[in-house]
């Protein structure tokens, strides 16, 4: 059954853990982390972005197919269907479709907007039971092939957002999606210890999971991160599970060209990398 992410991310603050939130976009990979999740007896957030959503060819597809394959597979751990970086209209089309918990991204608006309009939506979210994510202070990453630095979340804003009653909130802290660049700084701690004085117990969700170093994300951890976003790891490993079976050749032997056998290399290596990254988290067993 699908729940909303509230209660498993009360828990890991205060077990000192994170959950995972691992993005999808195709069936492979959903069923990957999702046996791998229960493999492991961890609670597990699946991302949907509005793009991938849009690549499965809409929300309730998704929400169907999350469902569907979580009853089939007899999934008993926890598991969050959430709408990761979402618009306003985004946010409305997933609570319609039956997502469990969404992320809407103001932080682009001005405050007030960002604020008027996460305050509508946590109130529709409270009515059913869904939980939600707002966002302050933009996380770097790349965009028309410039990579900016990650930005770093103001403290005050944090609060202000923060005590209109958010389920969890993603503030930069110098990190960024997709790989970091060479001369990366390394997150910002004395920049999450500020926000972490001003928002007390609420889950702090650190984006762009991929590519920072293990020490770093534990340390965040410690200090009141309980939701880490996982998204080109899994697109990296995939990748070069799938390169690896074409180009030993293994496509051309037998009916290794079907599709169940080309892309089962890929999905065992989400499977690997899952249970990789739920070992740093620390959210194993915590289902
Ligand atoms: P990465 O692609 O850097 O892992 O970021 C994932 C993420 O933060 C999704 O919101």
């Amino acid at each position: 059954m699908l729940v909303s992410a509230t209660e498993m991310l009360k828990k890991a603050v205060e077990g000192h853990y994170a959950v995972a939130q691992f993005n999808i976009n195709n069936l492979e990979w959903t069923k990957s982390v999702l046996l791998e999740c229960e493999a492991l007896k961890t609670p597990v957030i699946l991302g949907v972005s509005e793009g991938a959503g849009k690549y499965m060819t809409g929300f309730k597809t998704v929400a169907a197919m999350v469902k569907a394959m979580d009853e089939s597979l007899g999934i008993t751990v926890p598991v969050a269907l959430h709408l990761d970086h979402g618009s306003y209209e985004g946010a409305k089309a997933c609570i319609e479709a039956g997502f469990t918990s969404i992320m809407f991204d103001g932080s682009s608006l001005p405050l007030e907007e960002n604020i008027a309009k996460t305050k509508e939506l946590i109130a529709i979210c409270r009515e059913k039971g869904i939980s939600l994510e707002a966002e302050v202070g933009g996380i770097g990453g790349e965009e028309d092939g410039v990579v900016s630095t990650g930005e770093c979340a103001d403290p005050e804003e944090c609060k202000q957002v923060n005590d209109l009653g958010v389920d969890m909130l993603a503030c930069g802290i110098g990190n960024i999606h997709g790989k970091y660049p060479d001369n990366w700084e390394g997150l910002q701690f004395q920049v999450l210890e500020k926000i972490k004085a001003v928002t007390g117990n609420t889950p702090l969700v650190l984006h762009g999971g991929s590519g920072i170093p293990d020490e770093q994300i534990k340390k965040a951890i410690d200090m009141g991160v309980a939701k880490v976003n996982v998204n080109t790891e899994c697109q990296l490993v995939f990748a070069a599970a799938t390169r690896k079976y074409i180009e030993e050749g293994k496509d051309l032997e037998g009916k290794g060209y079907d599709p169940r056998k080309l892309l089962a290399p890929g999905a065992q290596a989400i499977r690997d990398e899952v249970k990789d990254r739920v070992a740093v988290f620390g959210s194993a067993g915590k289902a």
